[in-house]
């Protein structure tokens, strides 16, 4: 399978690629003014290019620090990859861009004590892009986002997250039927799961699931397989959420209505990562939706609880800032994206909230500037100021 996965790109790794690409151009313009080395780490980097030519996240990688590089900010990238014969295409691959991206050959778990060295004295972004879940072992990332609260570091983390495969394992794990689940069958996306990680024991699958929260929720019958898959990915989200005061995550699907292929999970410690983040999946899901939808089509067909609806968000938003006030409108586009995230692209909050400063379905924001144009640190209130 492993030789398989780089025939080509897939449709849905594509999103990936689009996230991860789409967001490395202003993460970086943010961290450079940090005025510290900046340190991108691809963990599970594979070859660099997948046999029909298409980018992998090496070149992605290394073509965004390109740009930096070239105006002489210290950055530079460093691509881990386990298998000896990906490693040499890696190292050819990566031979334009030697000055700044280093290959490595090995496992990435082998390579967490120097990372978190790297931490005391760089800003992190580390990707973790393995196959499966095996690769994944969450008490090793944790002692790399450890070392954030430890050194004040600045360290971000993109993951792919197989949460369907977990599930599958954690079922095979605690010995329970796994055959009403075999989803996905179609493709090749969880190589591991006939053999070796259907074979784990339920201390394996903690490992990587960074606790036995897993083992109630497989175990429950009342929930279906998605149910399981959802509060799976949640609870890992809030296992990273002991590390990172901002987590979240996208479901990678094939089709619209199919069931994630896996999550890709985003932890950070800074609020502008989560705007960041929430405007790169954003895109990326507009993007899906336009192409289940509205693509070769004279309408946008897709499905109401797929749409915006600005009159809800308005209500929700008057809401926040009702039990908040006085809140600025960068807090409060932080609030609401807990709810909202990756469904209203930042303009859209903007927007929102111009609406609602010059009234919007008989309710009212008032600005402290007193202005209905105003900028993220300016103070809302459901109450003209000097009146509260
Ligand atoms: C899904 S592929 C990565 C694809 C790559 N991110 C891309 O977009 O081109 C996973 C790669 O990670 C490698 N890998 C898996 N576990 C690893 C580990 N623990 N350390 C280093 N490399 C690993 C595999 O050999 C494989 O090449």
């Amino acid at each position: 399978m492993s030789e398989n996965f780089f025939k080509e790109n897939k449709e849905w790794s594509r999103y990936k690629d689009f996230i991860l690409d789409y967001y490395l151009k202003p993460y970086l313009e943010k961290v450079k003014l940090l005025n510290r080395p900046i340190l991108l780490i691809d963990c599970c980097a594979g070859p660099g290019m997948f046999d029909d030519g298409s980018k992998g996240s090496p070149l992605i990688i290394s073509e965004r620090i390109e740009g930096l590089y070239n105006r002489g900010v210290d950055v530079r990238g460093l691509f881990i990859e386990k298998k000896r014969g990906f490693y040499s295409k890696l190292q050819s691959n990566l031979e334009p861009y030697t000055a700044f991206a280093e290959p490595k050959h090995g496992n990435f778990t082998d390579c967490l004590e120097d990372i978190k060295q790297s931490t005391r004295t760089s800003t992190v972004f580390l990707y973790v892009d393995p196959y499966g879940i095996k690769e994944l072992p969450f008490s090793d990332l944790a002692g790399i986002y450890g070392s954030i609260e430890e050194h004040n570091a600045s360290v971000e983390a993109l993951l792919n997250f197989n949460s369907p495969a977990l599930v599958r394992c954690g079922l095979a794990a605690l010995k329970m039927d796994t055959s009403g689940f075999d989803l996905n069958t179609d493709d090749e996306s969880i190589p591991e799961m006939p053999g070796n990680m259907m074979a784990m024991t339920p201390a394996e699958v903690d490992a990587i699931e960074g606790g036995e929260y897993w083992r109630h929720i497989v175990s429950d019958s009342s929930l279906t397989f998605i149910q399981k898959e959802q509060a799976i990915s949640e609870e890992y989200a809030q296992q990273m959420g002991k590390y990172f005061p901002w987590v979240c995550s996208f479901p990678i699907q094939k089709s619209y209505g199919r069931f994630p292929k896996y999550r890709l999970i985003y932890g950070t410690r800074h609020q502008d990562g989560i705007l960041l983040m929430n405007n790169t999946m954003y895109r990326a899901r507009e993007q899906f939706l336009n192409q289940e939808f509205a693509s070769g089509r004279l309408f946008d067909l897709r499905p109401p609880e797929e749409s915006k609806d600005l009159s809800m968000f308005a209500n929700r938003l008057f809401d926040i800032t009702k039990e908040k006030e006085p809140i600025s409108r960068k807090n409060l586009k932080l609030e609401a994206m807990r709810e909202f995230f990756c469904h209203y692209s930042e303009s859209d909050y903007n927007q929102a909230v111009s609406n609602l400063l010059k009234g919007f379905e008989g309710l009212r924001l008032y600005s402290h500037s007193g202005r209905t144009r105003i900028n993220d640190d300016v103070l809302l209130s459901t109450k003209p100021f000097g009146q509260q």
